[in-house]
C-alpha cells in the first residue's frame, strides 16, 4: 500500500529539521474561512541555545513569532496541519514537497530541481540569481566594465534580479514537465531584458521566446542572444493576440500596452498555460466606460482617483476572470514604486476551479457597480459581463500539455 501521504509528508519533514536541510516551510489554506491565522512560516534560525525553528504565525493584523526545538516543531507542524491548515509547502535543499489535504483525502507532490536549490541558497545568502558580471547585461547596456549598473539602470538591474526571484520560485510552485525543456513565452518583450534574465535563470531547463511587434528590437536582441551564446533563447516579431503560441508551460507580458495584456492572457488561458505572470500597463478601456457611483461623485472629480479607479477596476476584474477561467491568482507589488510606476502584478497559476456560476455573478456585480459594460479579457473568454447578456460558454480552445 502507498504510504499515506500526510504521514509521508510529516516524515519528510521531520528528516529535513534533523538533517539540517530545511530550508523554508509555508503553512497556508486556512481550514476555516475567514480565519484569523493566514499562514505559518518556518524557517532555521540559530540562536545562542543552538538550532531552533522560527514559526512566524500571520494574523490579519499581526504576525507572533515563536521558536522550536526539532521535536517540538515537527509536533506543532503536525498540530497546525490537522487543526488549521490545509495546504504545506516544504523547501529543503534538495526537494520541494507540497501537501494538500481535501475532504477526500491528502496528496502530495515531491520534486527534486536545481532551482529549489538555486532558491534555497539565495534565501540562505541572498545573493543575486542573476550574476552581476553576466555578459548579457553588459551587451544591453545594463551594467558596465566594472560589473556595476551604469547610470540610471539601477533600478532596471534590481528589477531583474527580483523578477527572476519570482520565476524562480514560480518553477517550484507549478508542475512543468520534467521530461523536455519547459516553453516560455515573453509577450511584448521590448529590449528584452527579462527575457534575457528568463533565459539565463533556466538556460538548462527551457526555451525562452521573446515576442515584440518592433523588428529593430528583435533584431537587436537576436544578435545579442546569439553574442552572448544563448542556444535557447530566440526573438519573434509578431502581435501578442494574432502570434501563435507552441503551447507555453509559462507566459510573461510585462508592461503590455492597455489590452495586449488582456490578449496575452488570453493566450495563455487558451493553451492551459502552467503559470503566467503579467504587469499591466495602462488601462484605457475600462476607463472611458468608468461609471460614477453616486457615493464616489466627489472623489473622483480627481483625475488621478479616476486613473487609480480605473488600475484598480481592469486589474480585479482580471485576476476575477483568471479565477473563473480555473487559475489561482496573487496580485502584489512587483518592485518599489521608486524605481517603477508600473509595479503590480498578477500571477496566476493553473490548478484553480473552473467556472464557477457564483463567481461568474460577483464579476457582473463588480462590473455593473462600476459601469464596466465591456474588458478586453471577458470578451476574449467569451464570458458575459452583464447580466442576462447571452453568450455561449467560453469557446477559448483548452489543451493540456
Ligand atoms: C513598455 S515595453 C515593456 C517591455 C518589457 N516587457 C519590459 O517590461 O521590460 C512594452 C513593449 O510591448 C510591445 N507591445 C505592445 N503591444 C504589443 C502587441 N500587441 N504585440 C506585440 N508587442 C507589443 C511594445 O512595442 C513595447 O516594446
Amino acid at each position: 500500500m502507498p504510504p499515506d501521504p500526510r504521514a509521508k509528508f510529516s516524515s519528510e519533514l521531520r528528516s529535513a529539521l534533523q538533517d539540517d536541510t530545511l530550508v523554508k516551510l509555508t503553512l497556508g489554506k486556512p481550514r476555516l474561512h475567514g480565519a484569523d491565522l493566514r499562514n505559518v512560516y518556518v524557517r532555521p534560525v540559530t540562536l545562542k541555545s543552538g538550532k531552533q525553528f522560527s514559526f512566524v504565525y500571520r494574523h490579519a493584523t499581526r504576525d507572533i513569532t515563536k521558536n522550536h526545538s526539532i521535536e517540538a516543531a515537527a509536533n506543532e507542524v503536525d498540530r497546525l496541519l490537522s487543526d488549521d491548515f490545509l495546504d504545506a509547502h516544504l523547501s529543503t535543499t534538495a526537494q520541494q514537497a507540497q501537501l494538500e489535504i481535501q475532504s477526500n483525502g491528502a496528496r502530495l507532490r515531491i520534486k527534486q530541481t536545481d532551482i529549489t536549490a538555486m532558491v534555497g541558497e539565495h534565501n540562505k545568502s541572498r545573493h543575486y540569481l542573476i550574476p552581476t558580471n553576466s555578459p548579457w547585461l553588459k551587451a544591453l547596456g545594463i551594467t558596465n566594465d566594472r560589473d556595476q549598473p551604469r547610470e540610471g539602470m539601477a533600478g532596471k538591474l534590481r528589477q531583474i534580479q527580483k523578477f527572476a526571484e519570482l520565476i524562480a520560485q514560480i518553477t517550484t510552485e507549478v508542475d512543468l514537465p520534467p521530461e523536455r525543456p519547459w516553453r516560455i513565452a515573453d509577450m511584448g518583450c521590448g529590449k528584452g531584458y527579462l527575457t534575457f534574465a528568463l533565459a539565463a535563470l533556466l538556460e538548462n531547463r527551457a526555451e525562452v521566446t521573446g515576442i515584440e511587434r518592433r523588428a529593430d528590437l528583435v533584431r537587436l536582441c537576436n544578435q545579442t542572444a546569439h553574442a552572448c551564446g544563448f542556444a535557447k533563447l530566440n526573438f519573434v516579431v509578431g502581435d501578442i493576440g494574432s502570434t501563435a503560441l507552441n503551447a507555453p508551460d509559462l507566459l510573461v507580458a510585462l508592461h503590455a500596452c492597455d489590452t495586449a495584456t488582456d490578449d496575452a492572457l488570453a493566450q495563455g488561458i487558451a493553451a492551459a498555460t502552467r503559470a503566467i505572470v503579467v504587469s499591466p500597463c495602462c488601462q484605457k478601456e475600462v476607463r472611458r466606460q468608468l461609471g460614477t457611483p453616486s457615493v464616489l461623485r466627489d472623489a473622483l472629480r480627481h483625475g488621478i482617483f479616476q486613473e487609480r479607479q480605473a488600475e484598480f477596476a481592469t486589474d480585479a476584474l482580471r485576476a476575477m476572470l483568471l479565477e473563473w477561467a480555473g487559475y489561482r491568482t496573487k496580485v502584489f507589488e512587483f518592485i518599489s514604486t521608486e524605481h517603477t510606476a508600473k509595479n503590480l502584478m498578477i500571477t496566476a497559476t493553473l490548478g484553480g476551479p473552473k467556472h464557477d456560476d457564483a463567481l461568474a455573478n460577483r464579476i457582473r456585480a463588480f462590473a455593473a457597480f462600476y459601469g464596466i459594460q465591456s474588458h478586453a479579457l471577458a470578451t476574449h473568454l467569451h464570458f458575459p459581463l452583464r447580466p442576462g447578456a447571452v453568450s455561449s460558454t467560453h469557446t477559448t480552445q483548452s489543451t493540456n500539455s
